[in-house]
């Protein structure tokens, strides 16, 4: 077989490259481990920049983003008991975020590439990617028991943190910048009316906690646990007495109890490499960096690198032109660094860490208070959260 783009990875990155990709007239194949029920029906993130609102519209795969979507133009930030809302829209000239769950987008993704004519393999094994620093690299897999070998233009390494992409380099070429934090998120997916419109960050002695919201009938909630917590000292009567503890605010406000769909505990580290390329492979999203979840980077960080990769790729195939390409790293490193710092700054300020004192306490209720009342605060909080503009 033969391709320009092999792409490892049916997430939102590698399927919006494709899509990205086709719209230019240009030929890929998704190669995805999983089974399409699985990736659409994965719970994962929930909340898109404008940036990446405006590209599915804009690229038509808005349809239902558009019918369904939340659009938010505030964010609430609670602490000492009290509830600060942050005018997102109106610090940042109407950009804000929406809510609308990562499988949603993974499915309009499928359904548009499907609908076009689009190739992808699911439930592919032992994949492969060989002769990376030829100009015909190529990938192998399995498929039903059957061996297969693409030889490709260009391979995008779309597989995620735990894909084989990243490993296939060659030692000493990559290098790689990691935090792993003290803790971790047990994230539920409850059955329950949401008793605020807008998403609500706590920080509460007993430990950080966000209450955020899937649709009009869902409630999706997260609160601060060990990193190696076990789900079974966890039964519904606890989870939600301890969100309720730490959510709670003094004027009776509290998320409202419902019957749990989901539970799951991720763990929360900050890793990137550089660069993000090696010979004609290209790594883009959680293969190539990892933010911890505060701030709801991850999935929006994964669409903005394919948007400049697909960018650099039709400029190879219609202007003959190699130096985007050769960009590709660098262009997205300026972007990441920037979101990585938010997220750890907004892990930072949120978290009750292990050995934390009065003083630690003291410093983070100020810097609460100084982001929900300075006006100069707030903007840099909003300016980051709706997303910093593409360059
Ligand atoms: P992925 O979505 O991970 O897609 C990679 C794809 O590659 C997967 O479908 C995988 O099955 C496939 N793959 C892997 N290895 C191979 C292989 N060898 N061969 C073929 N295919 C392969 N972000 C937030 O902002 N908020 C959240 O609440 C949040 N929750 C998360 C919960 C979990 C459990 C995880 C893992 C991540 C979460 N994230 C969250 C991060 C966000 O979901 C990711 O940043 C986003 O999915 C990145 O998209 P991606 O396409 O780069 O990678
Ligand atoms: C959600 C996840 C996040 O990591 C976040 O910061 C806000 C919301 C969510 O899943 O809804």
């Amino acid at each position: 077989m033969r391709t320009q783009v092999g792409i490892v990875g049916a997430g939102p990155a590698g399927l919006m490259l494709s899509h990205l990709l086709h719209l230019c007239g240009i030929e890929s194949i998704v190669l995805e481990c999983r089974s399409r029920h699985y990736i659409e029906n994965r719970v994962r993130a929930g909340v898109l920049e404008q940036g990446t609102v405006d590209l599915m519209i804009g690229t038509g795969v808005g349809e239902r983003l558009q019918q369904q979507g939340l659009r938010h133009e505030g964010v609430w930030f609670s602490f000492g008991g009290r509830r600060h809302r942050i005018p997102l829209a109106e610090l940042t000239g109407g950009r804000a975020i929406t809510v609308y769950a990562q499988q949603e987008v993974v499915k309009d993704l499928i359904q548009a590439r499907l609908g076009a004519g689009g190739q992808m393999v699911f439930e592919v094994d032992e994949l492969s990617v060989q002769e990376l620093d030829s100009i015909r690299p190529k990938i192998r897999y399995r498929h039903a028991g059957v061996a297969h070998e693409i030889t490709c233009d260009f391979i995008a390494g779309c597989d995620g943190f735990h894909g084989v992409c990243r490993e296939s380099a060659p030692e000493g070429v990559i290098a790689a910048y990691e935090r792993v934090y003290p803790f971790a998120w047990l994230g539920i997916l409850a059955e329950a009316a949401p008793t605020s419109e807008e998403l609500i960050y706590t920080y509460h002695p007993r430990g950080f906690a966000l209450f955020s919201m899937r649709s009009p009938q869902v409630t999706r909630l997260y609160l601060q646990c060990k990193p190696d917590e076990d789900l079974n000292e966890w039964p519904d009567d606890r989870v939600w007495e301890e969100l309720c503890a730490r959510m709670r605010t003094e004027d009776g406000w509290a998320p409202a109890v419902g019957p749990v769909l989901q539970k799951g505990v991720n763990g929360m580290r900050s890793f990137v490499i550089e660069p993000m390329q090696f010979g004609r492979l290209f790594l883009a999203g959680d293969a190539a960096h990892i933010v911890p979840p505060t701030g709801a980077k991850g999935l929006n960080l994964a669409i903005s690198d394919v948007r400049v990769l697909s960018q650099a790729i039709e400029a190879f195939y219609k202007l003959g032109r190699g130096d985007l390409l050769e960009q590709y790293s660098a262009h997205c490193l300026r972007r990441i660094w920037k979101v990585q710092r938010f997220s750890w700054w907004m892990t930072s300020m949120l978290h009750l860490f292990p050995g934390a004192d009065g003083f630690d306490h003291r410093r983070q209720l100020a810097e609460l208070d100084y982001i929900t009342t300075s006006r100069a605060g707030m903007t840099v909080l909003a300016e980051n959260y709706v997303g910093l503009p593409m360059e």
